[in-house]
């Protein structure tokens, strides 16, 4: 509460005086300016009183300041001369110029009652050959306030901050790690490949460090600290490590500063690893080969077969990246329910009986519910549901199986699952939880504490003043209880 507080505090310090009074700016970054040659006075004296009730800053003489002009029927061409005419008489321009927009922008804003992302449709300026490419005018702070769609226009940006998020993370250092990642995010959600320095001017979570890994990309084609990392011995290590089924960061770490390198050496080790370690290191080569969307499609049959069997009426529902579009991932995670409370109860073992019985089962570790203990909550950063975490032995289609008989080729694939068992009052929100990604997860918690002062995880939302649960039956429930617009899986991708 406190920092959205100073954010506000500071957005209404405006550096040019501004005639409008401002009773609350709820958009930090955005400041409107209507112009009025085809609006008419009264028209844009209406607007603006709808624009300020609303909470978005209008100021009523043109200056740097502004963000977003606003203009109705008016060309491109006519908009371009009229800022020219505008520039002329303020002082060299600090920064991005602020973006001009046709009318449309300004009433999806209204309606939205936020200002919605501007998108090339808005844009009144046709590129111009000397024009700097359009910037993002506008980014919300939290991943969860955007669309972040799977494919998108600066994957190498991206790539290069996650990289060394990654390796921040291998460093135990949590806090930096996050830096990269959401500044790495907020390219994800950008409408265009940035093509310019100026363009990251304004745009959220981007620190000096951020801002020259992407200068250095755009002037060089690569970035100099994220080569040397990616090529470190110590990097390619940890990644080599972690990547194991059953071996976390500290792990991993460990083995490096007692000089381990290998998977050979690992092997060679063998009494000090764990049984899901060992059965990382014996499945390494499939488990470390991405998993197809059809292959999930595959699983997601036995799986729902296994369900039936053992409790008629229970659901199977596909979550995490695969929900999300992606089509491939490092294991595949699945959602089991009741639509009757309480029948969910004891399923997973049966399900896990039958699938072993077909011989579907190479290694499973269970973990009981802890949904009746409310200590757990406090103690573990994991949710408190019956999970079992599985390597599968995927039987490969049967062209594969008459390739093996020619050429050896191996009949089935291990792949990792996980299987998350949910009661049905909680369903939406495990859904939410166990869709991702990880980072959309992280932002749409730390939205909910710091600007709603609630606590969303995978099992509910509360209100730690009235102390009460919200009550929902879907995800966009919980969308509209935290007053976000609702964004489908396949713009979590944050
Ligand atoms: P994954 O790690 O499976 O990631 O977690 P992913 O997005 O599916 O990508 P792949 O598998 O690497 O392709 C999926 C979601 O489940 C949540 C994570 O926060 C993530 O949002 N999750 C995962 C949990 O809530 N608890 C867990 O123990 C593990
Ligand atoms: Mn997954």
């Amino acid at each position: 509460m406190l920092s959205k507080r100073r954010r506000r505090a500071r957005a209404g310090t405006p550096r040019a005086p501004a005639a409008s009074p401002e009773p609350r700016a709820l958009f930090p970054g955005v400041a409107v300016y209507l112009a009025e040659p085809r609006m008419g006075r009264s028209r844009r004296a209406f607007l603006s009183r709808l624009a300020l009730a609303k909470g978005f800053r209008v100021l009523d003489a043109y200056s740097w300041e502004v963000t977003h002009v606003v203009m109705e029927q008016t060309s491109a061409t006519e908009a371009i001369c009229w800022q020219k005419r505008m520039a002329a008489a303020l002082p060299e321009c600090p920064g991005p110029r602020p973006a001009l927009l046709d009318i449309s922008w300004f009433t999806e804003s209204m309606a939205a009652g936020h200002p919605v992302p501007v998108e090339v449709r808005h844009r009144l300026e046709v590129a111009e050959p000397t024009e700097r490419p359009p910037s993002p005018a506008w980014m919300p702070a939290y991943a969860c306030q955007r669309p972040t769609p799977l494919t998108h226009h600066n994957a190498s940006f991206s790539e290069a901050l996650e990289t060394l998020a990654e390796a921040a993370v291998f460093e135990g250092s949590e806090g930096r790690s996050l830096s990269f990642r959401r500044a790495a995010s907020v390219l994800k959600a950008l409408p265009c490949a940035v093509t310019s320095l100026s363009q990251l001017q304004g745009l959220p979570h981007f620190g000096e460090h951020s801002s020259r890994v992407v200068q250095e990309l755009l002037e060089h084609g690569a970035c100099e600290e994220v080569e040397r990392i990616r090529y470190s011995e110590r990097h390619r290590t940890m990644k080599l490590f972690t990547q194991i089924f059953g071996v976390g960061v500290k792990t991993a770490n460990r083995w490096y500063q007692e000089g381990l390198r290998t998977l050979d050496e690992l092997r060679e080790q063998s009494q000090r690893l764990t049984q899901q370690q060992k059965a990382g290191i014996q499945h390494y080569h499939d488990l470390s080969t991405p998993v197809g969307r059809t292959e999930a499609e595959a699983l997601q049959k036995l799986v729902e077969e296994a369900v039936g069997q053992a409790l008629p009426g229970a659901t199977v529902t596909l979550t995490g990246g695969f929900r999300r579009g992606k089509l491939q991932g490092h294991d595949v995670d699945f959602l089991i329910t009741h639509p009757k409370e309480g029948q969910e109860v004891g399923l997973l073992s049966r399900v896990m009986s039958h699938l072993q019985s077909q011989g579907l089962i190479l290694y499973h570790q269970h973990h009981p519910s802890h949904l009746g203990d409310p200590t757990f909550q406090q103690s573990h950063t994991m949710d408190a549901f019956e999970r079992s975490f599985c390597i599968f032995r995927l039987p490969q289609p049967a062209e594969a199986a008459v390739r093996e008989a020619l050429d050896s080729c191996p009949a089935w694939k291990a792949v990792r699952i996980d299987l998350v068992v949910a009661p049905n009052s909680q369903f939406p929100f495990a859904l939410l939880g166990w869709t991702g990604s990880q980072l959309f997860e992280r932002e749409l918690r730390r939205f909910s504490r710091q600007e709603k002062g609630l606590w969303l995880n995978s099992h509910g939302l509360f209100d730690p003043e009235q102390k009460t649960f919200f009550h929902v039956t879907s995800e966009e429930d919980i969308f509209r209880h935290l007053g976000l617009k609702y964004l489908p899986p396949e713009q979590r991708n944050a």
